[in-house]
């Protein structure tokens, strides 16, 4: 067997999970410089017991997938844009932002180091890569690490959701916020996803996927999900999206709404939405993630009323399937792509 066969699962079975590939991609950033990265097997990390990651939350991470495409590529979905992110949450967590080919090394690397578990075209699951960087060293004060590791996990996963595939979701209001105004809802820091961890499993309970995060200062205009943002498609062809300085930017959404104006003809609206005020006029809605791709929501519930979305709660709209067919065509290299989203993963 060499090292591209590949791994004898059940492609189709896979769910959102850890599971262990053979390598990652791990660099030091050490007496103030970078080391060039280099792929390992353990996936253990030995750590000072002083880190600032342990106790300061300084942490950050991002989520990308490769996909494989019908004649064989390995197709990354504007990683860019990531690196852009991780770049601009660095610099808020006081953190040395890996440089831009190393971020970029780093997927690749991990990527070719592990073609035997890159899912096969037509098998319905995706490689998430996971790219995270730490504080570590010896601390206690309250201020920046001494050292940084970076690390590029990949792993095959399938659905987010635990619904599957394309179908409806639920999220629930719930009495937590995710973000201050001028706090770090905009970054994809570690201490976002710890904090909302209560509001997921107070969502959960009340029968919903995942929480539905309100604006923080007046707790009326949408914000976004867990992990996932907000786009609505309005009855008079109006495609609406939450503008907030506190949300994350998803790389999805901003797919999905280039796709719903330039190709279904959708007049975009990005401000702040007022969902009860909005509610009659709206046609159908959806969750754009990474993981969650984009997920249709069928129902959402505020203040003990469940507000149906659509024709049918349970069922995805057409507008929904439309552009999740074509974001994913997209993806998987199955048609043309204009916008140069994808970026093939060299492999010699
Ligand atoms: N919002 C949150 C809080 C997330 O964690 C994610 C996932 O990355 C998203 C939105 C979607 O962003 P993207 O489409 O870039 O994956
Ligand atoms: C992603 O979609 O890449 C995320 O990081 C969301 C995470 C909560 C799984």
């Amino acid at each position: 067997m060499n090292a591209t066969t590949k791994k004898n699962l059940d492609w189709s079975k896979l769910g959102f999970n850890y599971l262990k590939t053979d390598y990652r991609f791990c660099a030091q950033w050490r007496d103030g410089q970078w080391s060039k990265g280099e792929l390992v097997t353990d996936p253990m990390m030995t750590l000072h017991e002083g880190s600032p990651v342990l106790h300061y939350a300084q942490t950050c991470f991002e989520g990308l997938k490769a996909q494989t495409a019908p004649d064989g590529r390995i197709l990354l979905f504007r990683p860019e844009l990531n690196e852009i992110r991780m770049r601009e949450t660095a610099e808020r967590l006081l953190m040395p932002p890996v440089p831009t080919e190393l971020f970029m090394h780093g997927i690749e690397e991990a990527i070719r180091a592990n073609l035997a578990w890159v899912p096969p075209y037509g098998s319905g699951a995706s490689l998430y890569i996971r790219p995270l960087l730490i504080g570590v060293g010896e601390n206690m004060g309250l201020r920046p690490a001494p050292e940084y590791d970076f690390r590029v996990i990949v792993c095959p996963v399938g659905p987010y959701y635990k619904s599957g595939g394309l179908s409806a979701i639920s999220l629930a209001v719930i009495d937590i916020d995710r973000a201050a105004p001028l706090g770090t809802g905009a970054y994809k820091v570690g201490a976002n996803y710890a904090g909302g961890l209560l509001a997921t499993r107070k969502a959960q309970a009340l029968g919903a996927y995942e929480a539905l995060y309100l604006d923080p200062k007046e707790r009326k205009y949408l914000e976004e999900a867990g992990s996932a943002n907000i786009v609505l498609a309005t009855k008079d062809k109006r495609f609406l999206t939450p503008k907030s300085p506190s949300i994350l930017p998803s790389v999805t959404r901003r797919s999905i709404v280039t796709l719903a104006e330039k190709e279904l003809g959708y007049k975009i609206e990005e401000r702040p939405i007022d969902f009860l005020a909005e509610y009659p006029n709206i046609a159908e809605m959806g969750a754009t993630g990474t993981a969650a791709v984009l997920s249709p929501i069928g129902k959402i519930l505020i203040d003990q009323k469940w507000y149906p979305i659509g024709e049918n709660p349970d069922q995805p709209g057409p507008i929904m399937i439309d552009l999740y067919n074509r974001l994913t065509q997209l993806q998987k290299g199955e048609r043309e792509d204009p916008y140069q989203w994808t970026k093939a993963v060299q492999l010699d």
